[in-house]
């Protein structure tokens, strides 16, 4: 007999009986494809993205609100603690606000007439349907806000959307609605949204047609690229992992990873990469794109760090199907944790970073890389104490990278 039976456990799925939770389902029944990938991806978010305090970003892609995602699985992933922060298209965030706002979407059908929807004034995105009207009030409703003083400045998308969220919470509130928007529930669990373009939806449009009447908000990039960074750079230089939980791809996947290039390439702060990598995707490897692009060719950007590479997870399955999926068994087999409330702290930790990329950063090349030798890694630092005031060793000490390029030692490209 090979050793096959000593590398990998037998392929024996339990029987699905009646009544089955969803969490024994994967577990038992999921065992290889893209289902044992789910499966895969599941014990990843639970067991290590999860583990420890580690933070975890949510990239979102693809038209997940209108398809009900934002109330069904990501509220209740960001009321349990399970999604520190998020950057998602302008889209999905204008779609959640239907729900805010109290509109009424439909489970309507990929086969009808486009032709008489158009007549009828009816909106279809593949099968869920709305009257135009929808798109009408909550255009009206994103320009009404938007007047409001505290709109009239240059901010980060993380602050309008956290402003944008206490009118939806506030309308909620009107219409004795609970739970129904992922803005509404980002503002009260102190959870930052970013969207890494800011002109690319209707949000975005409005924003723009107010310019035009005088209004003064403009989105702060810049800042968007630094805070991003400093979530990144707080987590890691406290002791805990940093995940990254990608839907879809597109921009939002990248501007979630580049915050790592961000620290170690241009800041020149010490760094490994991010820990976890989990995505949810349709999108193919072999087109160059940067949706495909797969954790390993992460790695080779100082995305990922190599010795997490291993446990990381891409399930070729669509997120209609695989983000239900990994909420139920996340909630599950996973207490609630406390919220981070990064928003609060936003302000301290784009400071924190800023002294460290003065300290070390430069504005000539940087003359050091990330040392990813072995023997760097048996120099792992002493332990130290994390946020949560323990000891950080073993496993986590490894993992403890986020320090200042002077205080390692450096090599050249
Ligand atoms: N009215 C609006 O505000 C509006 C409406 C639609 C789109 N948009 C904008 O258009 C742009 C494109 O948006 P998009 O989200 O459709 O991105 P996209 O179609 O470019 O998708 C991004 C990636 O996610 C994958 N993907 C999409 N849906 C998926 C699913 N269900 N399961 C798994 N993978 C999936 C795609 O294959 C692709 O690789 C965004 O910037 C968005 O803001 C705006």
């Amino acid at each position: 007999m090979s050793s096959l039976n000593k590398k990998f456990p037998r392929l024996l799925p339990t029987p699905i009986t009646p009544g089955m939770k969803a969490s024994d389902l994967i577990d038992g029944a999921f065992k290889a494809y893209n289902g044992g990938r789910l499966a895969e991806a599941c014990r990843l978010l639970t067991q290590k993205m999860l583990a420890n305090n580690g933070t975890v970003g949510l990239s979102l892609t693809g038209a997940l609100t209108p398809a009900g995602l934002g109330r069904a699985a990501i509220v209740p992933l960001m009321k349990a603690g399970f999604v520190d922060w998020i950057i998602s298209t302008g889209a999905n965030l204008y779609h959640d606000l239907h729900f805010g706002l109290g509109m009424h979407l439909f489970a309507g059908s990929p086969f009808l007439d486009d032709v008489v929807l158009r007549k009828d004034g009816v909106i279809r995105i593949y099968d869920v349907l709305f009257d135009y009207d929808v798109l009408l009030d909550t255009d009206a409703f994103v320009r009404q806000v938007i007047q409001g003083k505290e709109f009239q400045k240059t901010m980060g998308t993380d602050e309008f959307h956290y402003r944008l969220g206490k009118y939806v919470y506030e309308r909620e509130v009107q219409l004795g609605l609970h739970e129904t928007s992922m803005l509404s529930a980002a503002y009260q669990y102190g959870v930052p949204v970013f969207t890494s373009s800011p002109g690319d939806s209707s949000i975005g449009m409005n924003v723009a047609a107010m310019s035009m009447r005088g209004s003064k908000l403009q989105m702060d990039v810049n800042r968007d690229v630094n805070q991003t960074a400093a979530i990144v750079y707080d987590a890691k230089s406290s002791g805990q992992t940093s995940s990254v939980f990608i839907l879809g791809g597109g921009s939002p996947k990248n501007f979630m990873l580049q915050t790592e290039p961000q620290i170690q390439e241009v800041m020149g702060i010490e760094e490994r990469g991010h820990d976890y990598f989990l995505q949810c995707t349709d999108a193919r490897p072999d087109t160059g794109g940067l949706s495909g692009a797969t954790p390993a060719e992460a790695v080779s950007w100082g995305k990922i760090d190599p010795d997490t590479l291993p446990d990381c997870v891409v399930c070729y399955a669509d997120s209609t199907i695989t983000l239900p999926m990994l909420t139920a068994y996340a909630l599950d087999r996973v207490e609630p944790r406390p919220l981070k409330r990064l928003y609060k702290r936003r302000d301290a930790m784009l400071e924190a970073i800023r002294s460290q990329y003065l300290k070390h950063g430069t504005v000539e090349k940087i003359e050091h890389r990330t040392d990813l030798s072995s023997s760097a890694k048996k120099k792992a630092p002493a332990a130290k104490k994390g946020r949560s005031g323990r000891s950080v060793t073993g496993t986590a000490r490894a993992k403890q990278k986020a320090v200042p390029a002077g205080q390692q030692k450096a090599a050249k490209r």
